[in-house]
């Protein structure tokens, strides 16, 4: 237990990178740069150790970077966080980068490709693989080698793929004082070796000789500022400019449109008000018709209470959870090229939620009259991780397939099970027991029939789904442009660090969203189609599909992904994301129509 603590506590400050202690190294100290990861740069998720492919390894074993309690605490916080999460496997390269000593050209090593790695090297060249090292925690990228078309001269349109594996790298750091605070790297496009089919004979082996060269520049940038230049812009081609413009444009358009449903819906409802308390004085035996005529309906609770509830809570809790997101990245606590603190605090923050999702969902039972509070806490529960662990599963199971690092190795899963074992599942029954035992009424202001009313005969578009489609397209619409610079930056190499931005576009969907249901709410009952509360949760949930939709979208048409890991991975996260916005948005388009029916029956003080 005293260890599992530990290791919490390693988890939550992991969360929060600290980058204060830095090495102060003295002229000649040896400082080692760490090979992390290679892999198809259109295809981040498939990464794999640096050593899959023959480079050249240090003359004493690989050496993983495993720093001990003992060796700077805060370091170890920060690189657990990236090893655990985020698929990076450090490993020592025989790089001699030591404190500021410049190389002119030295050799790493030489080498002799026999048939197979020559293969393997053409394949990874043809794929566009990039590196990523680190040095003193300073991430660099480059690309492996390139691909050239070479246009056989005597035979027209017989163009030939030249493979060219890049043979030399050159660094360029900047120290301050006894610290180092920037590093470039850059391969030299004129030395390389040529491993093009048809020039390499199958039989014998391909000589190549490796080197580096370095050179050292006195900078004055302080320690403190030397990972700022990783907030602003990507060091791999790309480059992500946000049209500030187009977004606050979206942002307008949408808001307006909505400000203008909204009066409208104000006036027909003042309408709705003077006729309905005219009826009772005067027009007492003209025929009746509109929302008022179902009062005694639509406080029936809806059929399948337990998962309705199940999914409220969740829904109360994801919100929860990306408002405590956004508030630690607003506070700059994530950086780019550090999924793993996201992805940890997002797990962390996920099992401490829970217990809002318990509370909610119990107490939203009792309310409904339900019983049977055990099965609706451990569907609480099991309502968004299930199908997240199912997928979790598959994809592993495919990395471990394509012997990826981003396959979690076994201790993260134990890790990761654990947490949700002790803190998530606890926490979910302790908020159920307190949600349940809460004695709270649900406040409905009229009285319910005994047996429910016929619903009368609707026109198709009436119907769950096309009031779905709907019901999204105004949501979707308002987060349409962000959604492209998210997926670009999740699912591809730029760089996105305006939190801000995000978080007032999160808002604006929230409450597009609340609007929007509370809408279609409205016609569904005056049309007296009392089944509203699932209805207005499916409603508000639909941006989800649309956003579900969009991957399609990104994946065909604005990304260079493929391969059957790359694949599984996008497309079944983004299941998961996408439920999880189902889910969350389908609550807050069901809690704002039930205050808005509540407030609407309340008003014609209904016996
Ligand atoms: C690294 O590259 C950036 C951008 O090209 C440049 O501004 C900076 O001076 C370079 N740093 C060193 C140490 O060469």
């Amino acid at each position: 237990m005293r260890s599992f603590s530990k290791l919490l506590t390693v988890l939550v400050f992991a969360s929060i990178r600290l980058a204060l202690c830095g090495r102060a190294y003295m002229e000649g100290d040896r400082v080692k740069l760490y090979a992390n990861k290679v892999g198809p740069f259109s295809n981040p998720s498939e990464t794999y150790q640096y050593y899959d492919l023959p480079f050249c390894r240090p003359p004493d074993g690989l050496e993983h970077k495993l720093e001990t309690l003992g060796e700077a605490r805060t370091r170890l916080i920060s690189r657990c966080a990236t090893i655990v999460v985020d698929g990076n496997r450090l490993i020592v390269t025989p790089y001699d980068l030591s404190f500021r000593r410049a190389q002119e050209h030295a050799v790493l090593c030489t080498k002799n490709f026999d048939k197979k790695e020559v293969q393997q090297f053409r394949k990874a060249i043809r794929e566009d693989y990039y590196f990523q090292m680190y040095y003193d925690d300073l991430p660099i990228w480059g690309f492996i080698g390139k691909l050239e078309k070479e246009v056989v001269s005597n035979s027209p349109g017989d163009s030939h793929l030249k493979h060219y594996l890049f043979t030399h790298v050159h660094f360029d750091i900047a120290y301050n004082g006894q610290r180092i605070v920037e590093i470039n790297v850059s391969t030299d496009p004129a030395q390389v070796v040529d491993l093009s089919e048809g020039v390499v004979s199958d039989d014998s082996a391909v000589p190549a000789e490796f080197t580096y060269s370095v050179k050292w520049h006195e900078s004055d940038i302080p320690y403190e500022k030397r990972m700022d230049k990783y907030r602003r812009y990507s060091f791999l081609p790309q480059h992500l400019e946000i049209h500030w413009f187009s977004i606050i444009n979206s942002c307008v358009t949408v808001v307006l449109l909505t400000g203008f449903l909204a009066t409208i819906l104000m006036r027909v409802l003042k309408n709705d008000f003077i006729k309905y308390t005219r009826d009772d004085e005067v027009l007492e035996d003209m025929e009746e018709s509109g929302w008022k005529n179902i009062h005694s309906e639509v406080f029936r609770f809806p059929p399948n209470k337990n998962l309705f509830c199940a999914l409220v809570g969740s829904g109360y809790q994801l919100v929860a959870l990306s408002i405590f997101i956004f508030g630690l990245a607003c506070v700059g606590v994530f950086y780019p090229y550090n999924r793993g603190g996201l992805y940890t605090a997002l797990i962390v923050l996920y099992a401490l939620t829970a217990g809002i999702a318990g509370y909610t969902a119990g107490s939203y039972y009792k309310q409904m009259e339900g019983a049977a509070w055990v099965r609706n806490i451990l569907l609480t529960s099991v309502v968004f991780c299930g199908p997240l662990f199912l997928m979790f599963c598959v994809n592993n199971t495919v990395a471990i397939v394509y012997r990826s690092t981003a396959a979690l190795p076994f201790g993260t899963i134990v890790i990761i099970t654990l947490i949700w074992a002790l803190i998530t599942i606890p926490l979910t029954i302790l908020g159920g027991i307190i949600g349940k035992n809460t004695r709270t009424e649900f406040k409905a202001p009229c009285r319910t029939n005994k047996y429910p009313r016929e619903i009368p005969e609707l026109p198709w578009y009436r119907n769950a789904i096309p009031q779905m489609v709907m019901a999204g397209f105004l949501p979707f619409s308002a987060i349409y442009i962000e959604l492209y610079y998210i997926f670009a930056s999740v699912w591809g190499h730029k760089v996105y660090t305006i939190y801000s931005i995000l978080f007032i576009v999160f808002l604006i969907l929230l409450v597009v969203t609340a609007f929007i249901t509370v809408a279609l709410t409205y016609f569904q009952l005056a049309l007296e189609d009392h089944r509203w509360w699932w209805r207005s949760f499916m409603c508000g949930g639909s941006t989800g599909l649309f956003i579900y939709g969009y991957c399609f979208y990104y994946y065909l048409a604005r990304s260079d992904m493929g391969g059957w890991m790359q694949t599984s991975f996008f497309f079944g996260y983004m299941a998961c994301v996408c439920l999880a916005f189902f889910i969350m948005l389908g609550t807050i388009g069901w809690r704002a129509s039930l205050l808005f029916v509540r407030h609407i029956y309340r008003a014609i003080k209904c016996e």
